[in-house]
């Protein structure tokens, strides 16, 4: 594959659009030149972190302004109301216009309805945390910010929490400072409801990262991505050589496979509880958010009709003998609307979500020989059926992070490192670094794997 349209496509997969990999150690900005973040409660790059624990312990929810923060006399502030059609629409137009820097414009996010009620209606979703700015004469929106309740783990902590995801400017209307503004606004709308800690994750580099995890890609469709101009034939190779190296079987392996039902909720999140239990970073489900998780929160009569329409995917194995549930996974569409392409309008993505398998348990050290050879052997059959699953429904490419037990994978299963990085943070929280599963050179770590066990969408 050509490197540098590898890259490209690579770069435009990740939402985040990281460009850690270009920054040297010179090139990073120095704490001082954070303006914005220097003045938030962040541990700076070079902190000699002591203890772990929240950084301004101070505020109470009566100490926070009741109003929202001034904004320039041509904006306003706009709470969505996301359960309005219009207003949804005005939120996924503005994100899928503008997530994604491509310069050609060839190709745009598809968020649709489905994907937003399912990511912002999480249980406990509030309808002040879709902070909206609009301009004041057109009504356009131009901002966007959110937040979703989340309980998150962090070692022996149990810590009170947003998920902060979808921020958004206009492209027009870029560094212009408005960033902090809204950052500033969601804070305060938490902070009233007695919440100071937030996680959040970007491709950019800010004060201070608790784990750097790498986008990595499987090629499902190598023919439509080259079709696209996503991908070039490598030098001494055939089309035929690339379609052989990333060839996969229509049925899946693993007896006992079968899509995730609500009857099986209980035992999976049992399952998934025990396995998560794991990494030093977790979100806590409670069984509704795991059901709103794994289920999905469309119409189901519309989920079974339009298999490429829906959003989440999710899977167990089950025990023929024993009718136990012993692995289950799960992965997530967001697909690419191809722009001024005769032969295709979409490009189907896939994301690899949460899993848990039993493979491992009886081992005593989960590092052991004998245990990280049972694990990885699991995960490549299960993960080699997601991946199979996801292009039956269509999807072309498949993307996985080395936050989990993914190196251990990735490798085996034709996962290519990406050129993006995704960076995690925990706002107001002081934390000790955590595994991403990237060895010092940034290559997959199988051996320390890494102790993020969130996935942010
Ligand atoms: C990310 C985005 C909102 C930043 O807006 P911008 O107009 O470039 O930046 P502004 O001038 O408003 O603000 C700059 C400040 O925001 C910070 N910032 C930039 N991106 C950020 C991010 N993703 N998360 C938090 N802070 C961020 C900058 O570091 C800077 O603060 P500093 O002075 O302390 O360094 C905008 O580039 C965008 O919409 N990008 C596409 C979508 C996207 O990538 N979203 C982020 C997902 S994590």
């Amino acid at each position: 594959m050509d490197e540098k349209k590898l890259q490209e496509l690579l770069k435009l997969l990740q939402m985040n659009n990281g460009d850690l990999s270009k920054l040297n150690e010179q090139q990073r900005k120095e704490m001082k030149d954070y303006k914005f973040w220097k003045t938030q409660p962040v541990a700076s790059f070079d902190e000699d972190i002591k203890t772990e624990g929240p950084i301004d312990k101070a505020k109470k929810p009566e100490d926070i302004p009741a109003s929202p923060l001034p904004l320039l006399n041509e904006f306003e502030w706009s709470t969505i109301d996301i359960n309005n059609q219009t207003e949804l629409e005005d939120v996924f137009l503005l994100l899928n216009e503008n997530y994604v820097e491509d310069k050609d414009a060839a190709f745009r996010f598809n968020y649709t309805k489905d994907f937003f009620n399912w990511a912002l209606k999480a249980p406990g979703w509030k309808e002040e945390w879709h902070v909206g700015v609009r301009v004041k004469k057109s009504g356009k929106l131009i901002a966007f910010i959110s937040a979703i309740p989340i309980t998150l783990k962090l070692r022996e902590n149990t810590i009170k929490s947003v998920e902060i995801n979808f921020l958004c400017i206009h492209k027009q209307l870029r560094a212009k400072r408005l960033a902090p503004v809204l950052i500033k606004e969601i804070t305060r709308r938490v902070n009233r409801h007695n919440i100071w800690q937030a996680l959040y994750t970007a491709g950019t580099v800010l004060p201070s990262p608790v784990s750097t995890c790498r986008y990595t890609h499987r090629p499902l469709n190598w023919s439509k991505l080259y079709d696209v101009g996503f991908t070039d034939l490598p030098p001494n190779q055939t089309k035929t050589d690339m379609l052989a190296h990333f060839a996969l079987p229509k049925t899946n392996k693993v007896a006992g496979l079968r899509p995730m039902e609500p009857k099986d909720i209980e035992e999976a999140y049992k399952l998934f509880e025990k396995y998560q239990s794991r990494f030093d970073l977790v979100q806590l489900f409670t069984k509704e958010e795991f059901s709103h998780w794994f289920l999905g929160n469309v119409d189901e009569n519309k989920q079974e009709k339009d298999l490429e329409k829906k959003i989440v995917f999710s899977y167990v194995v089950e025990d023929s003998k024993s009718g136990k549930l012993t692995d289950f996974f799960s992965f997530y569409s967001l697909p690419f609307t191809i722009l001024n392409h005769p032969g295709h309008s979409e490009l189907g993505i896939g994301y690899l979500y949460y899993y848990a398998t039993d493979a491992d348990f009886s081992f005593e050290d989960r590092f052991s020989n004998d245990a990280t050879a049972a694990l990885r052997k699991r995960l490549d059959e299960l993960i080699g059926d997601a991946i199979i699953l996801a292009k039956n429904v269509k999807m072309d490419v498949f993307n996985a992070l080395t936050s989990q037990d993914n190196t251990l994978f990735l490798e085996d299963l034709k996962f290519a490192p990406g050129d993006g990085f995704l960076n995690f943070y925990i706002f107001n929280y002081r934390a000790f670094p955590i595994t991403g599963g990237l060895k010092e050179n940034k290559a997959y770590d199988p051996e320390k794997r890494s102790n993020i066990g969130v996935v942010m969408l």
